[in-house]
């Protein structure tokens, strides 16, 4: 499959590597298509991988990923045009932190969230928030992590959330550990827990854990 990933941070080329290392076809994308990151990226990443703009990568992708800087997300999806991305499933790890004070704190919350504003922004797209909640080692090795712990999908599209399942699965995630949470709505909560998350992050001085359901 071919995937977009937009952003060249940890979390992207994490998610690219992954994508490529399971033969898929990835090209990331950034502000600047000559950027060191992305072309480092792609070069050592063999034919698989290409790099390009965030719009490039968007076009060129039938799943595209969002793993942009959560604050400047919206600046980032705003060079994609729109039409390119019209019935693909965007998949949003994205989170709006908001470092400016030293506090944690979100940009957007409570009665919105980042990956609702996404969904505005590009509203032929089918979004869904998924794998924000956890490490990117988590996410594309699970099994770094023992015991039954789940990854949240939200969104409006069934069948999107069903694809984002089915591409988590090849990550190792198993279909039961993959927990939908509803509408799109829902990533405002999927979105809030970050705090909750940096703050055990903290105090277990490391990343590898995640969040469990326990109970009917
Ligand atoms: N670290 C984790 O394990 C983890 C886990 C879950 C979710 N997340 C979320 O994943 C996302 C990516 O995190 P990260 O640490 O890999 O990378 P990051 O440093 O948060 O973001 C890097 C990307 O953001 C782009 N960017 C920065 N400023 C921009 C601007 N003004 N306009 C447009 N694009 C801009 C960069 O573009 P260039 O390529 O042009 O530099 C780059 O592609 C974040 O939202 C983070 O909250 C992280």
């Amino acid at each position: 499959m071919k995937v977009g990933v937009l952003g060249t941070g940890v979390v992207g080329r994490t998610l690219a590597d992954r994508l490529v290392e399971l033969s898929n076809e990835v090209r990331m994308g950034s502000r600047s298509a000559d950027g060191e990151a992305v072309t480092q990226w792609a070069s050592a990443a063999g034919e698989r991988g290409s790099a390009g703009t965030f719009a490039d990568a968007a076009d060129y992708g039938e799943v595209v990923i969002n793993a942009t800087a959560g604050m400047r997300s919206l600046d980032a999806i705003g060079t994609v045009d729109p039409w390119s991305v019209d019935g693909k499933v965007l998949i949003d790890v994205a989170n709006p932190l908001d470092f400016s004070t030293g506090a944690l704190k979100l940009s957007v919350c409570n009665t919105d969230s980042l990956c609702e504003q996404i969904q505005r922004a590009l509203p032929g797209a089918r979004v869904v928030k998924s794998l924000n909640t956890m490490n990117c080692e988590v996410m594309v090795h699970p099994e770094i992590v023992p015991g039954d712990h789940v990854a949240f999908v939200c969104g409006n599209d069934e069948g999107a959330k069903q694809t984002v399942a089915d591409l988590l699965g090849t990550f190792g995630w198993p279909a039961e550990r993959v927990v939908d949470l509803g509408g799109i709505e829902a990533a405002r909560g999927a979105e809030m827990i970050l705090p909750l998350w940096l703050s055990i992050m903290m105090k277990k001085g490391g990343g590898r854990f995640n969040f469990a359901l326990l109970g009917g």
